[in-house]
């Protein structure tokens, strides 16, 4: 037989971006070679803010023609303490995601077991979501401007742009994520009723989309009670779709009921598969912690799994979860979650953890 080999970009970027992806890689490289049914080939791209201050460019000019030449890329964290939030997001992570049209961004959450979430009533299984966040226009298109710079009469504005068509493409994904889960159940997040012209062609959108998936249960709610929700019954959701920027704010506070930031993963996709998806932990370099070898792996390993599993290596994505909730059950976690284990011993822990069960 004939194995697939997947060609991976590598982009560990920043702060504890590269502890973390060197973790993930080893584990990566541990399930290929004990399962041998495919290859992993990684190449590393030093695209991050120290090239930034040195280049003024975080990524050469042709960096999308060469991403697009991989089967997928496997990202770190892009961000800097004397380097503006908004231009290394804007000239590294969406530089990246908006142009490869990866347009949906999918975030899965749940309590692992071993772990222990927040809410005191949360037991494993009683959380179990995926938000789908729409990642290619919404408040983040970037639209709008700046006048009177430094005036006491300055103005700016953040201009929201949502398109029938990006609307429409993004619901019927996370429609389709819905359907392919256990609980057939969807959640449309909105503000329709102060935000009266995108939130209210976006429900317009949903409430269509919703008439070709009739087996599936829809639901509506406003960011706002959202929040609530989440933290008061969180059995009561599954799959959840919502704008740029209210899932950008949801999914951090899932995570947190989740038990940590540090156990969340992201892909970044272009479900048309013309371009190569983008897969991340969802947290940022977190200066305060790095170099100190204490950064939690689970993210990036949980982040692994979905890679795998959008290359078609779902049998093993789903063996390698199982394996990091094995390990966390044991106790083998970092200080984020109560443990007191270091990157390094939790990536061991990992490996030995294949080799024993696989
Ligand atoms: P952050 O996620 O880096 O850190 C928030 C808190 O969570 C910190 O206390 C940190 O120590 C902790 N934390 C994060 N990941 C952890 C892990 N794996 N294990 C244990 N603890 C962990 O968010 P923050 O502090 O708001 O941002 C820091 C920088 O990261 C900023 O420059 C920001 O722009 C950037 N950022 C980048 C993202 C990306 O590349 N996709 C996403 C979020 C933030
Ligand atoms: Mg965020």
């Amino acid at each position: 037989v004939k194995r697939s080999n997947y060609r991976i970009a590598s982009i560990p970027a920043d702060g504890i971006g590269p502890e973390v992806i060197d973790a993930g890689i080893a584990v990566l490289k541990k399930i290929a070679t004990t399962l041998d049914t495919f290859e992993l080939d990684f190449t590393n791209f030093d695209w991050n803010s120290d090239r930034y201050k040195k280049t003024g460019k975080y990524m050469p000019d042709d960096a999308l023609k060469t991403l697009k030449t991989f089967d997928a890329i496997l990202f770190g964290a892009v961000g800097a303490p004397d380097v503006p939030d908004h231009i290394s997001l804007w000239q590294l992570r969406l530089a990246i995601c908006q142009p490869l049209q990866q347009y949906a961004n999918v975030r899965p959450t749940k309590v692992f077991r071993g772990t222990h979430s927040p809410l005191r009533n949360c037991k494993t299984g009683q959380l179990d979501w995926v938000i789908i966040r729409e990642n290619s226009e919404g408040e983040y298109a970037g639209h709008g401007g700046r006048s009177h710079q430094g005036q006491p009469w300055e103005t700016a504005t953040e201009v929201s742009i949502f398109t029938r068509h990006g609307v429409e493409r993004l619901m019927r994904f996370a429609f389709e994520t819905a359907r392919s889960r256990p609980k057939k159940h969807i959640t449309v997040v909105t503000k329709s009723n102060a935000q009266r012209n995108g939130m209210v062609m976006w429900d317009e959108i949903a409430a269509l989309v919703a008439k070709d998936f009739p087996d599936l249960k829809v639901d509506k709610m406003l960011v706002d009670a959202m929040t609530t929700r989440m933290v008061l019954k969180p059995e009561s959701l599954d799959t959840i779709v919502a704008t740029n920027l209210h899932a950008d704010i949801l999914s951090d506070l899932a995570a947190a009921l989740a038990g940590s930031i540090g156990i969340a993963p992201t892909s970044n996709l272009d479900p048309t598969r013309e371009n190569p998806s983008m897969f991340e932990p969802i947290h940022g370099s977190a200066f305060d912690i790095t170099g100190k070898g204490i950064a939690n792996p689970v993210a990036t390993f949980w982040t692994a799994c979905e890679m795998l599993s959008w290359l078609g290596e779902k049998e093993a994505a789903d063996q390698l979860l199982e394996i990091v909730e094995d390990v966390c059950e044991k106790g083998i976690m970092t200080a984020d979650l109560g443990g007191s284990a270091t990157t390094i011993e939790v990536t061991q822990a990992v490996c030995d953890e294949i080799d024993s069960k696989l």
